[in-house]
């Protein structure tokens, strides 16, 4: 039996409260904190830099995964290693080397992933997709939570489930954007091994611990 991971990204919670939000998402059962660094040049928004994720690591032992939506990742690895992450994720579109990116990650002992926007062929990952431990499909353009899941995003979930099962690769499938309890279970039944969601997970429909429980419940018994 296939257990999906859920991701609650921080970057739909009330940061004024952040450390609250954090353990309510510990208190659910979140498998890992999502958490989208953006720079204001990859994409137009400015989030969260490594000063946040080291007061967040002292804050919770839940796995850390930076989503890292910055140009020149190579400059930001070692920081948001120091600062407590866990699963570095960088854009395959931002990297001039991301092979090397990767390497370095994993010489530190972390995990190493790669993001790729719903703009992105598959094929840019040919060469990597040996070497790491997560890819990232974007299922929405980064940059915004709240933005409407785009379809075309399932299918490519399912070719890195093929090649991966295939090929007996170890990397993780984790899908990024737009995620509801509504197209959950299809995310799940592609292939997806992570499902994130910032704004179905903290809304104010309800709470932190009943929206994650009804992403379980929505992929409870897929791929089992
Ligand atoms: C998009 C981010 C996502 C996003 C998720 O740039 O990488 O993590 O904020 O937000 P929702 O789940 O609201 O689409
Ligand atoms: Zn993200």
């Amino acid at each position: 039996m296939t257990l999906i991971k859920i991701a609650p990204s921080i970057v739909s919670a009330d940061l004024a409260h952040l450390a609250d939000e954090v353990r309510r998402c510990e208190e659910a059962g979140a498998d890992y904190l999502h958490i989208d660094v953006m720079d204001g040049q990859f994409v137009p928004a400015i989030t969260i830099g490594w000063p946040i994720v080291d007061a967040i690591r002292r804050t919770t032992s839940l796995v850390l995964d930076i989503h890292l939506m910055v140009v020149e990742p190579e400059k930001q690895i070692a920081r948001f290693i120091d600062a407590g992450g866990d699963i570095i994720n960088v854009h395959v579109e931002a990297a001039t080397h991301p092979h090397r990116i990767v390497q370095e990650v994993l010489s530190r002992g972390k995990k190493a992933g790669i993001c790729l926007n719903p703009g992105t062929p598959v094929t840019a990952l040919d060469a990597l997709l040996p070497e790491i431990d997560q890819v990232m499909v974007m299922s929405v353009n980064p940059g915004a939570s709240g933005q409407s899941f785009i379809e075309a995003s399932l299918p490519k979930v399912a070719h890195f489930r093929r090649a991966i099962d295939e090929n007996g690769y170890r990397a993780a499938i984790e899908l990024d954007g737009g995620v509801t309890v509504a197209n959950a279970s299809g995310c799940a039944a592609a292939g997806a091994d992570v499902l994130v969601a910032a704004s179905a997970i903290f809304n104010s429909r309800a709470t932190v611990s009943d929206n994650i429980a009804g992403l379980r419940e929505a992929v409870a018994g897929i791929r089992a």
